[in-house]
């Protein structure tokens, strides 16, 4: 394990070798200019001496001898971080404008450094891991023409199959100031396989749906622009041989540890090579760089799969749970909440609120949230942003009273805001007009009927920090969701001069961050949930505030089947929240069993988003099941291995998913029947996970009593496994769910 390397007498030649428990990953110097070259990234390579990396070393791209023909190299290499203008003319890494109005950009291999741990990266997300856990490499190079020293990071994990990249760059003094125009994060670079790519795509309540697709040559991205990571595309890439399926094959996952603007690219060019990359998106981007002055990209996480794309998925929920989420409540089970959004949208009063944790309480729910509508005079969507004081017309006796009449009865208490706006009908907007991300004399775009704090300000962030600390302190909050309503247009900031509008996207982002981290260090205790419009902003950069996320303000649980498989594929069950809403359901007019959306909200952090004083007598009555059931399972949930055993997205009839404890002790096996299938008589189902020579008892949940089924079948792990086991169940109807738990005796 670790990263060690092995330097030629030329003094041109070093290569290095980058081992998790069972990847490799290899690149070396090449040629007096430095050349910095991919060679191998994949399973674990037992190379110990140095025959072994002269083999490895002939490359097929390696440059002649010959100077004479550089161009044919360049634009075939497989280059660890491309510049930009010198003949490769695949898609490039780092490009620049410097006081010349040049845009040629060149890495040279000059130095490493190795050492034990991980640096933290100022100001900005990134995993974290002890001396013993992880191990880091620094390659610096140089672009003397452009008078940059370029530092590119890679640690390895010891205990998880993944790797971290960063880029920082650092004008070394001759030019004064030189504007990065792109500084992308990380390239890796693949031959000599077939590959299809993997991209989640989306829109508002359809977040993260799996894309899967044969690469073909050119570019294929996916990236936003919208100052978050979005609903519409993810900052994630799969590439995976063409026959790897869930359980077998190559897969490489990448994941870009940010919320901003981002792009991830395959690029299969004329030799069959394909460049991955994924970084800050370069539209609308550029950092001026001064003399001296440093810039870091952020980061992105590889893993590499032979064992498919559960492997690669139960990769990276391990890496983030260990090294990534900060928050003590990652290893807790959350409390219950009820969240009114739902049952009353704005239309609440104290008297309302407490009726409803007076009912859920006495069901068994431990948390009340008061989402959107508590401020100012919003009593609908059109104002009140940014003015952070509670209308009393509606929290009659003011916060303190309601929560406090709230923890009474026994629940605790948690408050929704939405920190980064500001409505144009709004005292804030008002006294200050020029606090809103605008262009001078262009009317600015409305989105739902809001404009977005200029966050790029260090006088905006401190106020906006004020507001939501005052509002923390005012009351017992042990829960803050923290909402994102509207992405970014005319993306200008009024104190920033010309020279610096390319940079209020990056600027926005990190103020974002320094919020979020304030928050969180005067706030220990506060559960935070991060949301953006439902999921626009669920990515690894806010999980490193956040333990979890909402997933969509799709709550219907036929829609979110494919949405947690989608989110799954990157993040932990752990993160994902997850609600039992009413039907017809709000979203799609769905109705579906009151059991079926227990079964699906438990596969993330529980919750309810209801109006419990008004649903029918039946449904209630389970809710106590419901959250017995929640209690008996979380934890395999939330920190067992996820397998995906079927997709319904795929076979369009039924959806299947497991979750295993690491011991391989108990597993918890949930099947949504979406579609009733005629005359249907067995079904086997092969589960995943367990060990074959343990032997389990199987019972079914049942939602009635809150109990397991009295009737228990014992079968052997392999049997299980490899036979599979009769799922058919009565399933008459269509949307009907079970519950199975399973236990090694
Ligand atoms: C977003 C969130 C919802 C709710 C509303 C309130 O859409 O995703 O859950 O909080 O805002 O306006």
């Amino acid at each position: 394990m670790g990263i060690t390397y092995k330097s030629y007498e030329d003094g041109c030649r070093i290569i290095f070798k980058l081992d998790t428990p069972n990847t490799t990953y290899m690149f070396q110097t090449v040629d007096s200019d430095g050349f910095l070259l991919h060679i191998y990234y994949g399973r674990r390579l037992r190379l110990t001496d140095i025959d072994d990396l002269s083999r490895i070393y002939q490359h097929p791209f390696l440059p002649s001898e010959n100077e004479r023909e550089r161009a044919s190299f360049m634009d075939c290499a497989p280059f660890e971080y491309p510049g930009h203008g010198l003949g490769d003319y695949r898609d490039d890494a780092f490009a620049v404008l410097n006081e010349n109005g040049h845009s040629v950009t060149s890495f040279s291999y000059s130095n490493h450094r190795i050492y034990k741990g991980k640096p933290r990266l100022e100001g900005m997300p990134a995993t974290f891991g002890t001396e013993e856990e992880c191990e880091t490499v620094e390659i610096i190079g140089t672009d003397i023409v452009n008078g940059l020293e370029i530092t590119l990071f890679y640690t390895v994990f010891n205990d998880v199959d993944a790797i971290a990249k960063s880029v920082n760059i650092r004008n070394t003094g001759k030019f004064e100031n030189i504007k990065l125009t792109k500084v992308l994060s990380s390239c890796v670079e693949f031959y000599g396989d077939e590959y299809d790519t993997i991209f989640l795509h989306g829109s508002w309540a359809r977040e993260r749906i799996i894309d899967r697709k044969p690469l073909g040559y050119g570019r294929h991205c996916v990236s936003s622009l919208r100052g978050e990571s979005s609903h519409q595309e993810h900052p994630f890439i799969g590439l995976v041989s063409r026959n790897a399926d869930e359980d077998s094959g190559d897969v490489y996952g990448f994941n870009f540890v940010y919320s901003g603007n981002f792009i991830a690219q395959a690029e299969k060019s004329q030799f069959d090579i394909v460049r991955v990359l994924m970084g800050i998106n370069p539209v609308d981007f550029c950092w001026n760089l001064r003399k001296g002055k440093e810039f870091q990209a952020p980061e992105v996480i590889c893993v590499y799969s032979a064992e498919g794309i559960g492997q690669m998925s139960r990769t990276f929920h391990d890496l983030y749970r260990k090294h990534l989420i900060r928050s003590k409540y990652k290893d807790l089970e959350r409390p219950i909440l009820i969240n009114n959004w739902e049952a009353t949208y704005f239309n609440f009063d104290t008297e309302k609120l407490i009726s409803i944790a007076e009912q859920a309480s006495k069901l068994g729910i431990e948390m009340l949230v008061m989402d959107d509508g508590w401020f100012g005079h919003r009593n609908d969507d059109s104002s009140s942003l940014g003015d952070w004081t509670v209308n009393e017309d509606k929290i009659k006796g003011g916060l303190k009273y309601l929560v406090e009449e709230i923890n009474k009865r026994g629940m605790k208490f948690g408050i929704w805001m939405e920190p980064e706006m500001i409505s144009p009908d709004s005292d804030l907007y008002r006294a200050h007009p020029d606090w809103a991300i605008q262009i001078p004399d262009r009317k600015a775009v409305m989105s739902r009927a809001q404009y977005v704090l200029d966050l790029s300000r260090r006088d905006v962030i401190d106020y906006t920090f004020g507001q939501i600390s005052k509002i923390l302190k005012s009351a017992n909050i042990e829960y803050l969701k923290w909402d994102m309503n509207r992405q970014l247009t005319d993306v200008g900031s009024f104190l920033l001069g010309k020279e610096e509008q390319g940079e209020v996207f990056h600027r926005y982002c990190l103020g974002v961050y320094e919020l979020q981290e304030r928050l969180i260090t005067e706030f220990p205790d506060i559960l935070l949930e991060n949301c953006s419009g439902g999921g626009a902003r669920f990515d690894p950069g806010m999980l490193y505030y956040s333990p979890q996320i909402w997933t969509s303000d799709d709550q219907d649980p036929i829609e979110r089947i494919k949405i947690q498989q989608g989110t799954a594929l990157i993040y932990p069950l752990s993160s994902m929240g997850a609600h039992v809403c009413d039907c017809p359901n709000h979203s799609t007019g769905r109705t579906t069993p009151f059991e079926t959306r227990g079964y699906v909200a438990l596969a993330g952090t529980f919750g309810y988003e209801l109006d419990v004083t008004a649903i029918s007598e039946k449904n209630k009555k389970m809710i106590p099941a419901q959250v017995s059931m929640y209690h008996r399972y979380n934890s395999i949930v939330r920190d067992g291995d996820y397998y995906r055993v079927a997709s319904f997205l795929e076979n369009h009839e039924w959806d299947c998913w497991e979750t295993v404890t690491k011991d391989k002790s108990e597993a918890l096996i949930t099947i949504v029947n979406v579609m009733a299938r005629v005359n249907y008589k067995a079904r086997l189902v092969k589960l995943k996970g367990l060990d074959p020579l343990k032997n389990y008892s199987l019972r079914y949940f049942d939602m009635n009593t809150g109990e397991e089924e009295e009737n228990e079948l014992i079968l052997p792990g392999d049997a299980l496994m490899y036979a599979g086991i009769n799922l058919t169940g009565n399933y008459f109807g269509d949307y009907k769910a079970r519950l199975l738990y399973i236990k090694a005796i």
